[in-house]
């Protein structure tokens, strides 16, 4: 790989040991990927950065960058962990114990030494000087859905790194030229039209099961191309949550939504997925009979959607089933004083700064309903048993 002569004499250990180890990372990945050179990055997103995740040598090889004085070179974000920081006990069916929040602490105390943001969400997209990062620039995330996201509707670039290289990455503030940095690798090939009467509408779940459906067919380098027009963000949130869970997947190009440039004749093959298909998977993972929990916040929740979960409420009395909303602080912060007044006096939590799936939560035979394609994938894999629902049909889930 070229490196400048400031890239070498970083490598050789002339700034330290610390910038020397995370030069050393990114360069022996990208030669092992044939990149060319290094690129500059805007920005960062850090994941795994839980304890749970990366244990006692992640803790101790981010302190150790603490201690040595790194900073990070660029604005930095991190993901969520495995607990509400103003409530350790918030998650219901969860046990978090004392060495796990002693372990936790002391990577966040490292990484806020370090100067990243401890915004402790999977939705940095949300956040006003993120999604105002020019369209075009190169950074560096870790986290899925946020990958999906940030290719797809923001037109930032960055391939799925994972947790120690976006670390490594945000301490260089740059990464290998490689993958969707390239331009032409963003351009797809492959289009897939959604056959279905004019009244079907594409909701969340059902963006969801559609982005299982592709994951699985999908077998190009190239983004695969959804030519259906997904309505709002609910639906592209979950859309990219599930291309990232299912299928590995690091971009999409969605009609009118991707701010990208291409010739129809670039489309070298076109795949119709019949809603027939869509509409047999959404029964499958329909709820049946009254669950345990009811989940929303996979990824995590934004304002609007808060507050749509608010109002279908409003008609419910007697709430028999537990409700609990994972979301970002800065969303809650921006919420209308009746939403949170009616999220209150039903009961209904809001959780910041952690998630279902980071969280040690759950156990065998749990019984939840959500409508995140990618809470149900993960859950799942615990021995959860998770079904699926939008939000808009939430009051059918609380009438079992
Ligand atoms: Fe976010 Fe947790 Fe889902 S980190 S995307 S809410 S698995």
């Amino acid at each position: 790989m070229y490196l400048t002569k400031e890239e070498e004499k970083i490598l050789n250990g002339e700034y330290g040991w610390g910038l020397a180890k995370a030069m050393q990372v990114i360069v022996s990945v990208g030669d092992s990927l044939n990149s060319e050179k290094l690129i500059n990055i805007a920005h960062a997103h850090i994941s795994g950065v839980s304890y749970g995740n990366i244990g006692e040598p992640g803790k101790k090889l981010i302190k150790q960058f603490a201690d040595e004085g790194i900073k990070f070179s660029v604005k930095t974000t991190v993901n969520p962990i495995g607990y509400d920081t103003m409530d350790y006990d918030a998650i219901p069916f969860t046990r978090i114990d004392k060495s796990y929040i002693i372990g936790q602490e002391e990577i966040l105390r490292s990484l806020n030494k370090m100067g990243a943001d401890l915004t402790l969400s999977c939705t940095p997209y949300y956040l006003p000087n993120v999604n105002e990062i020019k369209k075009g620039s190169s950074v560096a995330w870790g986290e899925s859905n946020a990958v999906v996201y940030g290719n797809s509707v923001l037109g930032i670039k960055t391939n799925r790194e994972g947790g120690p290289i976006s670390l490594m990455a945000a301490i260089i503030g740059k990464i290998y030229y490689y993958g969707l940095h390239i331009e032409k690798n963003r351009i797809p090939e492959i289009k897939y039209k959604i056959h279905k009467p004019e009244d079907y509408e594409i909701n969340e779940v059902r963006a969801g099961i559609i982005g299982e459906i592709i994951s699985k067919i999908h077998n190009n380098d190239k983004p695969p191309y959804l030519e259906e027009k997904l309505k709002n963000d609910t639906t592209i949130k979950e859309f990219s949550a599930s291309l990232g869970a299912a299928g590995n997947l690091a971009m999409v190009v969605i009609n009118g939504i991707t701010p990208i440039r291409f010739d129809e004749k670039e489309i070298k093959e076109t795949i119709t997925i019949d809603f027939n298909d869509i509409k047999k998977r959404e029964e499958e993972l329909k709820p049946n009979g009254r669950p345990d929990l009811i989940y929303f916040g996979c990824p995590h929740t934004n304002k609007h959607e808060i507050e749509k979960i608010a109002n279908n409420l409003k008609k419910i009395n007697n709430l028999k089933t537990k409700i609990i909303i994972t979301t970002s602080r800065k969303e809650i912060s921006k919420l209308d004083r009746d939403a949170l007044n009616i999220l209150r006096s039903k009961d209904v939590k809001l959780i910041s700064d952690t998630c279902l799936i980071v969280s040690p939560f759950g156990y065998k035979g749990l019984n939840i309903v959500t409508n995140s394609y990618k809470a149900y994938f993960y859950l799942t894999k615990r021995g959860i048993k998770v079904s699926l629902i939008s939000i808009d049909n939430l009051e059918e889930v609380l009438r079992l």
